[in-house]
């Protein structure tokens, strides 16, 4: 190997010949204009250079070499390298070989016999080639970078939003306090029985947290009376659906199941709930499923007007309810999750 930049220097061209000649007077050519250089006599010794030194930016290889052809050590460079200028030296009459090198991912060919002001003209256009290439991935990751970022923050300044409107919510209404937050996690429980996942469980997730929101527009006389409602004064309660669907709206057109989640988890399966009276399948499943898991959290809480039921009592209510009020599926998702009271934490 006939080196002129010492191994584990700095060279930004390789130069690929079995013909001494050619490869010291490419070389030459190319230290002329201003890029060290380090040579090789085969595809073979040339691997070993790029072993030992890393990637170089630029290569001017030759085809027809001893040992390991042209074709083979391209295949190889660019499998360790593929962001290196390469350019192959072919015959005039190999045509085909040049198609070949250029599929294989060579910038550029050079025909032989080699004129050196091509040369020059050609390392130059590789490298500007290469720097485009790289350059623009840089951009893009950058760009990706960004996005990803912004996303990030979107998510997050959408998260702290709606954690304050909960916290506003609980400061009003003391039942509230730690049912948004339970109802959030059965719903998800559930819905892992029913086989959701990816970004529909997440909704859930955020609909459980978020399905009373409206309650925000609530009297608080009404929230915390201790005893049964008047007709007028639940028709008044009965608008938080309505109106938490449309105080989310504008920060979540990207999680559309969260505001049906909001809007319909008073439905119920014979259409006699509100605020649409929508029957059956007619609702979407995810509202059933905050509907079933609202009403049980709410019979084994003390409410204003009266204690607690037993879990036990719930589940019978449940299910003696199913198919009329709530959907028999989402039921019997829902009694599986119960199955396991860890991860539910219930208080029996
Ligand atoms: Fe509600």
């Amino acid at each position: 190997m006939n080196s002129p930049t010492p191994i584990g220097g700095t060279a930004r061209c390789l130069v690929v010949d079995d013909d001494a000649q050619v490869r010291h007077a490419l070389a030459k050519v190319i230290e002329g204009h201003g890029l060290a250089t380090v040579q090789a006599s085969s595809g073979k010794e040339a691997l070993e250079v790029l072993r030992i030194q890393g990637e170089i930016p630029l290569v001017i290889s030759d085809v027809n070499m001893p040992e390991m052809d042209g074709i083979s050590f391209l295949r190889e460079a660019l499998r360790l390298y593929p962001d290196m200028a390469v350019i192959m030296l072919t015959g005039v009459s190999e045509v085909t070989t040049a198609v070949e090198c250029l599929k294989l991912g060579a910038l550029d060919y050079i025909s032989k016999p080699v004129l050196l002001d091509e040369v020059r003209a050609r390392v130059d256009k590789a490298l500007d080639k290469r720097q485009l290439v790289l350059d623009n991935r840089f951009h893009q990751q950058h760009l990706e970078v960004r996005v990803r970022e912004l996303d990030r923050r979107n998510k997050q300044s959408l998260i702290n939003g709606v954690q304050t409107l909960v916290h506003a919510l609980e400061a009003k209404d003391a039942y509230t306090s730690g049912h948004s937050s339970r109802v959030s996690r059965y719903a998800v429980k559930t819905a892992v029985q029913l086989g959701y996942t990816g970004d529909l469980l997440e909704q859930i997730r955020l609909g459980g947290e978020l399905h009373d929101i409206g309650k925000i527009g609530t009297r608080e006389d009404i929230l915390n009376k201790p005893g049964p409602l008047t007709a007028e004064e639940f028709e008044h309660i009965k608008a938080h659906s309505i109106l938490g669907e449309r105080i989310l709206a504008p920060f979540l057109s990207e999680s559309p199941m969260v505001l049906r989640i909001v809007r319909h988890h008073h439905e119920r399966m014979d259409g006699t709930g509100f605020p649409d009276e929508l029957r059956g399948a007619d609702i979407p499943q995810e509202a059933r499923i905050v509907a079933v898991v609202d009403a049980f959290d709410a019979m084994t809480t003390n409410r204003a007007y009266r204690p607690s039921r037993r879990v036990a009592d719930a589940v019978l209510e449940l299910q003696r309810c199913a198919g009329a009020h709530f959907d028999h599926e989402v039921v019997g998702g829902f009694l599986r999750a119960l199955g396991d009271t860890s991860a539910l934490s219930l208080t029996v």
